[in-house]
């Protein structure tokens, strides 16, 4: 047995082995580009190294590509190998492997709950388990989780600021704004690298409407998060939607060209930052050229996976708005034999949420908005269960907006998007929004008043 470097006690032929997994984890937490080398090292000094086996099945899990699920299940199949010589905590490792390959994110986020509960400085599980509650929707779990954990270890050590940038970003989503950004901003403080809690505290100045703080708290930190994977895609997606409130539509499509959108990547994450882009600056009236065509090029290829429905709705949107109807209509056969026999956690949100929201995206784009309304209006409380954070979600309820005011039900317009100045008074897009609403009910002096404060806002 060998420590590894957070304490934990950990399987390895050799104190080499350990330190190069030690890297891995690191390179993981910290969304580096060395994840993969430092993986290869670790298994190199060990073949036998049962957390690498481990480690190696989820990072191919953490893609969500049929491709990869086989290669997850070959290395769940290769740390079975060893499995007879580990602890009890290792070995649950490969338990929750096993479930996670098997579809059932319930199971596995439950083993890792279960470590966390005799060894909180498990930080990889923590980390799964985090990564599973986010993609369940499940934003109180995500908070609770870390908070569970957080004695453990001692503010200032290695690997704390992880553990506090994990809070930030469960307290943000349960709309703890004020503790969200205390913490994440500590974080950063410890760890400038630490881009999964930078973009905790953007997405604090997101939820409050604080568009020049965000552009300021992305701009200021950049020199610690731009060399880190392909989430920095995800932050830069971030950085475009304080421009987009703020109506600077140039620089959305600058920063989309030049930073979120520079490769055609086949990553579930950079697909729909960009589709949730795009869709945001047409729906704004704003002409996004040919950029649809590689989005849906992508996304027909992935018309049968199923295997993270919140992928799955981004794909659909970029179908449906690069006029591809036939893909997408094949695509809503495959959810629909896909939920006739639904055997994994997400194949259950497809039947709850998933397939009747793709047949909502396909009727907004053919024009029938009473359809998408009809379809969309009683699943706005469920929608969350897709996973994703609440910005990321925030293009169904814009879509719900959308459907309502352009099949004429202004009331019900006006409703949603007093709901939505309330949450957020500093949008402008709403606000501008709530005054076509209002004008279509007949309200020309509160749609004037609602256009002035929206005026005010951008003058700021
Ligand atoms: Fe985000």
């Amino acid at each position: 047995m060998q420590d590894d470097c957070f304490g934990l006690a950990m399987t390895a032929a050799s104190p080499e082995a350990a330190q190069h997994y030690d890297e891995v984890l690191r390179a993981y937490l910290g969304f580096r580009n060395d994840t993969g080398i430092h993986l290869k090292q670790a298994l190199a000094a060990d073949e036998g190294l049962f957390m690498g086996h481990c480690i190696k099945g989820y990072f191919f899990k953490l893609f969500a590509m049929p491709a990869l699920e086989i290669k997850a299940l070959e290395s769940a199949g290769r740390a079975r190998e060893f499995a007879k010589v580990v602890s009890a905590r290792e070995c649950e490792h490969l338990l929750a492997l096993e479930a996670w390959c098997a579809g059932d994110m319930i199971e596995c986020t439950a083993r890792w709950e279960g470590i966390l509960v005799d060894c909180p400085r498990d930080i990889l599980a923590l980390r799964l388990a985090h990564f599973c509650h986010f993609y369940s929707g499940n934003n109180v779990a995500m908070r609770d989780s870390v908070a569970r954990a957080m004695p453990a270890w001692q503010a200032g050590e290695p690997g704390a600021g992880y553990v506090q940038g994990m809070y930030a970003f469960g307290l943000e989503e349960c709309g703890e704004y004020d503790a969200a950004l205390k913490m994440g901003e500590g974080a950063v403080k410890q760890n400038p690298g630490d881009i999964w809690a930078v973009h905790a505290v953007a997405h604090v100045h997101e939820m409050a409407g604080r568009s020049a703080e965000g552009i300021a708290w992305l701009k200021d930190t950049e020199d610690g998060w731009r060399g880190c994977n392909n989430f920095t895609n995800h932050v830069w997606w971030h950085r475009a939607l304080y421009h987009f409130e703020l109506a600077q539509y140039e620089e959305v499509l600058r920063l989309y060209d030049e930073n979120f959108r520079t490769e055609p990547s086949e990553d579930y994450l950079d697909i729909s930052n960009a589709v949730a882009m795009l869709w945001r600056l047409e729906n704004a009236g704003i002409a996004v050229a040919g950029r649809w065509d590689e989005l849906a090029d992508k996304a027909e290829k992935r018309t049968a996976e199923h295997l993270l429905v919140f992928a799955d709705l981004h794909f659909a949107i970029a179908l449906a708005a690069a006029g591809r109807g036939t893909k997408l209509d094949r695509m809503i056969d495959s959810m629909r034999l896909t939920i006739s026999t639904r055997r994994t956690t997400q194949e259950q949100v497809l039947a709850e949420v998933g397939a009747t929201m793709a047949q909502a995206v396909r009727a907004q784009y053919q024009g029938d908005f009473e359809l998408a309304l009809r379809l969309m209006l009683p699943l706005r409380y469920h929608v969350r269960a897709i996973g994703g954070s609440n910005a990321q979600r925030d293009i169904f309820s814009q879509m719900l907006i959308e459907a309502a005011l352009k099949s004429g039900k202004h009331a019900l317009a006006r409703a949603l998007l007093h709901e939505r100045v309330a949450l957020k008074p500093g949008s402008v897009r709403s606000w501008n929004l709530l005054a076509e609403a209002l004008d279509g009910e007949g309200r020309a002096s509160d749609a004037a008043e609602a256009r002035r404060h929206a005026e005010q806002l951008l003058a700021a």
